[in-house]
């Protein structure tokens, strides 16, 4: 989805998207796909009423959003260092606009073979690599299959138990969390975990955390 007007934003960041008027109570929290001098982009998956309404907005329509929110991904301590980029699944949205201010980016997209067409595949792998070298990795778990060594950092979005695994294999890791979101800005709650054996909010103190500080309660459940 892409939106008309002038927006500023860091890699990483979020905006809270809502349909015009009363429709969805809440506004639902979306990553920055990319932003040029006169638009911003939006790459979401519909799962529920709020990105149902989104696909059905037509050319010219209006929304509203709020933003940008959040920290961002650490950009400026790595521009010219060597920093994979590893999404899974809708985690693979923040990573564009990530690689296009990198300098010496690797893309890894981790997608599943049930969710999309191999023309979509094919489709996004050229896309992201307009920006930095890109590999699609089907139904993988890329923590056991990537050499981590020739990285100076990792930056990720995408399943917490993907990010948890990613954690152990390199010293630099980056997640961007994701939790259900009401106000983001800090006032109701919602998005609260334990990073660094505080109570943080994801919405202010992140969506961006350091891996190794992040307690995956959720994720090792499932190990
Ligand atoms: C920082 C951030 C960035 C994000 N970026 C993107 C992005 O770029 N693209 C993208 O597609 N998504 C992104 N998301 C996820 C997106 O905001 C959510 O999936 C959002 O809930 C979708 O809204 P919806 O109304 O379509 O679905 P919802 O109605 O919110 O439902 C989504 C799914 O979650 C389930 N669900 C709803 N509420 C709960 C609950 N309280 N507990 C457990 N399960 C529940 C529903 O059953 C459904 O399966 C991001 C989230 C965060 C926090
Ligand atoms: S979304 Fe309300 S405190 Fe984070």
């Amino acid at each position: 989805m892409t939106i008309e007007g002038s927006f500023e934003a860091k890699p990483g960041q979020f905006y809270m998207l809502r349909g015009i008027g009363s429709f969805m109570t809440l506004s639902r929290p979306i990553s920055v796909f990319d932003v040029e001098a006169d638009k911003i982009a939006f790459m979401y998956r519909v799962v529920g009423e709020g990105t149902k309404y989104f696909s059905k907005l037509k050319e010219g329509d209006e929304i509203t959003l709020y933003g940008p929110y959040g920290n961002g991904y650490p950009v400026s301590d790595y521009k010219d260092k060597k920093v994979a980029l590893i999404g899974g699944g809708m985690g693979i949205a923040p990573l564009f606009y990530l690689a296009k201010q990198l300098d010496n980016a690797e893309i890894h997209l981790g997608l599943n073979s049930r969710d999309l067409t191999a023309e979509q595949k094919q489709y996004l792998g050229q896309l992201y690599a307009t920006h930095a070298p890109t590999t699609i990795h089907i139904d993988t778990d890329m923590s056991e299959k990537l050499d981590f060594s020739k990285y100076d950092a990792v930056m990720t979005c995408g399943p917490e138990i993907m990010m948890y695994k990613l954690t152990k294999k390199h010293e630099n890791v980056y997640v961007s969390l994701e939790k259900y979101m009401g106000c983001a800005v800090g006032a109701c709650l919602s998005c609260t975990c334990d990073v660094a054996g505080k109570r943080v909010k994801v919405c202010k103190d992140g969506p961006v955390f350091k891996g190794s500080e992040v307690s995956y309660d959720d994720a090792i459940k499932l190990l």
